[in-house]
């Protein structure tokens, strides 16, 4: 029986995250999916935990220090709620903090006393191209520049463990998340579609793609990085 190394995604029950499951299982990964719902997908297991509930992080969390031996830790879960700086709510702007930012430190400090036994480790935090700015995202736009500096000082904390952490920054791409805030029509969305040099918005799997490779041998001398999955999109303006 061959051995497979073990991941946890959270956030792995639609989008992105999904995406990033089944072709974590195609490779041939254990996959355990920690977020409310199951991603109800064959081969992927599932811990039931609302990030924005401080107690059920902390317990789910604790009880996944039992988990090992764990390889990889893939930080994807996320919301977005949109609004100008004018219209600041201090509930909504903790809300992202927390599921954006918080629950992603919290989890990894769980998660890595593991790969340190191990002395091998890949951890890929999603991050977003809005880290350059990108107006009504006070809070999602800050809470993704946290995950992307996470990454350069865990690289730093870690490598000696051979421990390799990177984040992905992309750019548009076609989920719930996306359509909610980009509806079908939109002049949001159309503006960011003009925005893209290779002219379409991203699919999941381009994410999947990055994050499959970020797993992989090939990966082993990449850390601290943030890496555009954007089709071009973070560059600047496309009309000359
Ligand atoms: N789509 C884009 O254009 C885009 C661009 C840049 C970055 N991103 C980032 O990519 C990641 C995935 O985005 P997506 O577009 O795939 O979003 P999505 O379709 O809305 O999926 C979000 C995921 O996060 C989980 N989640 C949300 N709230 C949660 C909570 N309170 N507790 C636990 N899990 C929670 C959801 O699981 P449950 O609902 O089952 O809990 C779901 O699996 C996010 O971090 C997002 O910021 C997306």
């Amino acid at each position: 029986m061959s051995y497979k190394k073990k991941v946890i995604i959270t956030g792995g029950s639609r989008g992105i995250g999904a995406a990033i499951c089944a072709r974590l299982i195609k490779q041939n990964y254990s996959v355990l999916a920690v977020c409310r719902t199951s991603p109800n997908m064959a081969g992927v297991d599932h811990i039931a935990c609302d990030f924005s509930d401080k107690y059920q992080r902390i317990n789910v969390f604790k009880s996944l220090r039992d988990y090992g031996p764990i390889y990889g830790l893939i930080n994807n879960a996320g919301i977005a709620t949109p609004n100008l700086l004018e219209d600041f709510d201090l509930d909504i702007y903790e809300s992202v903090m927390t599921i954006n930012a918080t629950a992603v430190a919290e989890l990894t400090a769980a998660v890595v006393p593991s790969m340190i036994q191990n002395k091998s480790g890949r951890v890929v935090n999603i991050s977003s191209e809005l880290i350059l700015g990108f107006a009504t995202r006070t809070a999602y736009s800050a809470s993704k520049a946290a995950v992307s500096s996470f990454a350069r000082t865990w690289a730093l904390e870690l490598g000696k463990y051979n421990i390799c952490c990177n984040a992905i920054a992309p750019g548009p791409v076609e989920t719930d998340l996306f359509i909610k805030n980009n509806p079908e029509g939109s002049a949001v969305r159309q503006s960011k579609l003009d925005k893209i040099p290779l002219g379409r918005f991203g699919k999941p799997d381009d994410i999947a793609n990055m994050t499959n490779y970020l797993m992989s041998e090939e990966a082993a001398f990449l850390t601290g990085q943030t890496i555009y999955v954007c089709g071009g999109s973070s560059l600047g303006s496309v009309s000359f």
